[in-house]
């Protein structure tokens, strides 16, 4: 980095260090800072216009304010270009001010300063760096990225089952159903409705014989007016005495939530609550075969301003400064500050709440179902990526709410939670056939996609519009399924090294400044560009090209050189997201299928997409998709792919999978050669020329039927004495021919990694 920024200047704000109010200000060296949540941000790269952001854990539907979570973190593009980040390890109610000196105020009511410099210099580097400190993200199973349905409001067991029914009618791939609390009797945690949902506990298990998976919802608040000795989960809870307590730290805050009568709070810092908690999923595993759990309204959410019989007048209720949080009072909606919690007063420790429940419940979730853990939590901390994904909250069915889910996801990324997405189709309201086919075919590019919808609105699951919308919704998640090998990898490579999944162009081409302030598009890793429509009535999107090879997803055309470092007005008829592969990248790839059990069982491919050297490099991890530890004991499979000299090169680093024996190559797409591949050979063996297919004619991106190439063997290809072969054209995605159109010729610098 250079040796001329000043990152940190906080001499001429002065610093306030009292009991309940601490303030520093200092000037940052550019206006690209990126992250601070959580909150609904108008665009990823902050405005510095005296902006003020609160940070204090919240149940409020995404806001211009504090939400569900917080994360004190930030990073900033210097004007040199050098990237690094700053966390304000801090959890009491908090704000920041951005000015447009540039600098920004921190101010707290409580801790200490505890702040920490990550110093890139890029900003992939930044988030490895980050994740190193405060926990790398979690490794999902391999079926929590197939695609998900959920809705508040099936209301029976037979609108669920009809649900699901539809999807597969249309043949959509559907990996996952959500229990919402409605799977609930009477909203109790650990029961089901025996009435509306009779015979849950077979329909669970059938869905599971069909290779799909089933999570359930859990609250974190108990009633305590259940008939003693009828409700186990709140007995138990009250013998081992784990509630959050009144400010007398003996008896508990009771408040009231969902389930009848009042509730109680399980303390998740106490390490009791976790036995507690890991015993009564245990319990409930017995009775429903769940395979995730699914942790909402943990910020604690209290629909009252705190606790019976409300909050004392004192110091910690009433702090002399009450930082820019929504209504200004920090007991609105959760308990009171005074509330006592085993690693301190709850004024201190609100916002910890989420981060405790997903720790809890990952051991939970792996001790239950002796698999990869699978949680999702509405709240979260510094460090909740370790243990959990999340899901951006109760968004609306709106256009707007489709791009500020972009600047979400790109922000979690940031945070180190890469396992992450917005509902899709809008939670509250009611979409419309139009906007919820954007949102699918958006949706099928969030790390974590899945289709979910509030009480009382209309039906927006993929089936429930038709022929013509599921069969689209079918070919955007069809890509999803063929990239999830890809996808995967990418995960792999953010559990072990800390790299985002899902990223901004300003991550990948930070000395392009046009790229800074890019929001409405995102690259999966390095290397595929997804720029989707958000707009009603939109058929084509302005997409900026950085300088780099760029390739058109479905045709293989590589996009003219001209284009690159403009916005270009590229076509997207609704049955389509425009999608565009970066030169130099190998991406693994496996012919799709309804769930990933048996897309898991599919040949694979390889798109190797050629940059202006003609090399191009990727990785591949493979292993069973849901041992808990499958990398910490080797079992699992890595191979570098290299392609230069007109040769691909595959190294196996590591061979630990038995399950590889079963699994073959069989395509491989390249994406600009010059010249044509005459005759190529396989692993020393040649493959016939009508194996060799050219697409579009004009182009120079050519799919090679490689034949059953086993895959723990090295694949190669090196080409021979040239000899024409036959052409055709053919789409390995949209499964059909595809129209011809002039190749660009081409120009650029490309990265590679991922390896
Ligand atoms: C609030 C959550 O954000 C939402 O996703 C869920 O459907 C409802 N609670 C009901 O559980």
């Amino acid at each position: 980095m250079s040796f001329h920024s000043l990152l940190w200047q906080t001499s001429f704000g002065g610093l306030i260090f009292s009991n309940q109010f601490i303030r520093i200000k200092t000037t940052v060296p550019s206006s690209s800072i990126y992250g601070f949540g959580e909150h609904e941000h108008p665009s990823f790269r902050h405005a510095m216009n005296y902006v003020k952001y609160g940070m204090f854990s919240r149940d409020q539907a995404p806001a211009f304010s504090n939400l569900y979570g917080v994360h004190p973190f930030y990073m900033c593009i210097e004007n040199d270009f050098n990237a690094h980040g700053i966390l304000l390890l801090n959890s009491n109610a908090q704000d920041v001010t951005l000015s447009p000196h540039p600098s920004i105020t921190f101010r707290t009511i409580g801790g200490i300063l505890d702040f920490y410099l990550f110093l890139g210099p890029t900003p992939e580097n930044v988030v490895q760096q980050y994740t190193e400190a405060i926990g790398r993200p979690f490794m999902p199973p391999y079926w929590s990225l197939g695609f998900q349905l959920s809705r508040w409001g099936y209301n029976n067991i037979e609108v669920q089952r009809k649900t699901v029914e539809r999807l597969k009618h249309y043949d959509i791939p559907l990996d996952v159903q959500y229990g919402d609390i409605d799977y609930m009797d009477r909203q109790l945690d650990f029961t089901y409705d025996k009435t509306n949902f009779a015979g849950l506990p077979e329909y669970v298990k059938t869905l599971k014989r069909d290779g799909m998976h089933y999570v359930i919802i859990l609250d974190p608040f108990l009633t305590k007016d259940e008939p003693a000795g009828t409700y186990k989960a709140y007995d138990l809870g009250q013998e081992m005495g784990i509630w959050i307590n009144n400010s007398d730290g003996a008896t508990p805050a009771v408040g009231r939530a969902w389930p009848p009568g009042d509730s109680v709070f399980p303390d998740f810092t106490n390490p009791l609550t976790t036995e507690w908690w890991i015993q009564m999923c245990m319990e409930f595993k017995n009775i429903i075969d769940y395979d995730g759990i699914w942790i909402d309204m943990n910020e604690p959410s209290n629909f009252a301003t705190g606790q019976q019989p409300g909050c004392a007048n004192n110091n910690l209720n009433n702090p002399p400064y009450v930082p820019d949080i929504t209504d200004g009072i920090l007991a609105e909606k959760t308990l009171c500050p005074d509330s006592k919690t085993f690693l301190g007063d709850h004024y201190d420790t609100h916002s910890l709440f989420g981060w405790s429940q997903a720790k809890s419940t990952f051991y939970a979730s792996q001790n239950v179902t002796r698999k990869r853990a699978f949680v999702l939590s509405r709240s979260t901390f510094v460090g909740s990526g370790k243990y959990t994904g999340h899901w951006l909250g109760d968004n609306f069915s709106r256009w707007r709410d489709m791009h500020m889910s972009i600047i979400g996801m790109l922000e979690f990324n940031l945070f180190g939670i890469p396992y992450v997405g917005a509902d899709i189709c809008g939670f509250n309201e009611d979409t419309n056939y139009e906007l919820c086919l954007r949102w699918m075919q958006l949706g099928a590019f969030y790390p974590f996609s899945r289709n979910h919808n509030s009480i009382g609105s209309k039906e927006q699951d993929p089936g429930i519009f038709g022929e013509k919308f599921a069969s689209i919704s079918r070919s955007a998640l069809l890509i999803r399924y063929t990239l999830l090998p890809y996808l995967y990898t990418l995960f792999y490579h953010s559990h072990t090294s800390g790299s985002t999944v899902i990223r901004g162009l300003m991550h990948e081409f930070t000395s392009d400044p046009q790229t800074h302030g890019i929001d409405k598009a995102f690259l999966w890793g390095s290397s595929l560009m997804i720029t989707p429509v958000l707009e009603e009535g939109a058929k084509s999107v302005s997409v900026y090209f950085p300088e780099a090879f760029w390739y058109n997803f479905y045709t293989g055309d590589q996009v003219p050189p001209s284009w690159q470092k403009t916005f270009v007005e590229v076509p997207a008829p609704l049955d389509i997201i425009p999608l565009f592969i970066r030169g130099g990248a190998i991406l693994p790839i496996q012919a799709p299928a309804r769930t990933t059990e048996h897309s898991r069982l599919n040949p694979f491919g390889l798109i190797i997409s050629l940059d202006e050297q003609e090399e191009a490099y990727g990785s591949l991890f493979w292993d069973d998709g849901d041992s808990i530890d499958s990398i910490e004991k080797e079992n699992y499979f890595y191979a570098e792919y290299k392609f230069s000299n007109g040769e691909l090169k595959t190294t196996v680093m590591k061979n630990g999978f038995p399950g590889t024996t079963t699994l073959a190559y069989e395509n491989v797409q390249i994406l600009g050669l010059t010249s044509k591949p005459n005759i190529i050979s396989v692993n020393g063996k040649v493959i016939p020329s009508d194996r060799i297919q050219v697409f579009p004619s004009r182009s120079a991106s050519w799919k090679l039927l490689v034949g059953h190439v086993k895959f723990k063997q090295r694949l190669t290809l090196s080409p021979t004495p040239p000899i024409a072969p036959p052409l055709r054209c053919w789409s390995p995605v949209l499964r059909r021919p595809l129209v011809a159109s002039a190749p660009g010729p081409a120009g650029s610098r490309a990265r590679r990694e991922e390896r």
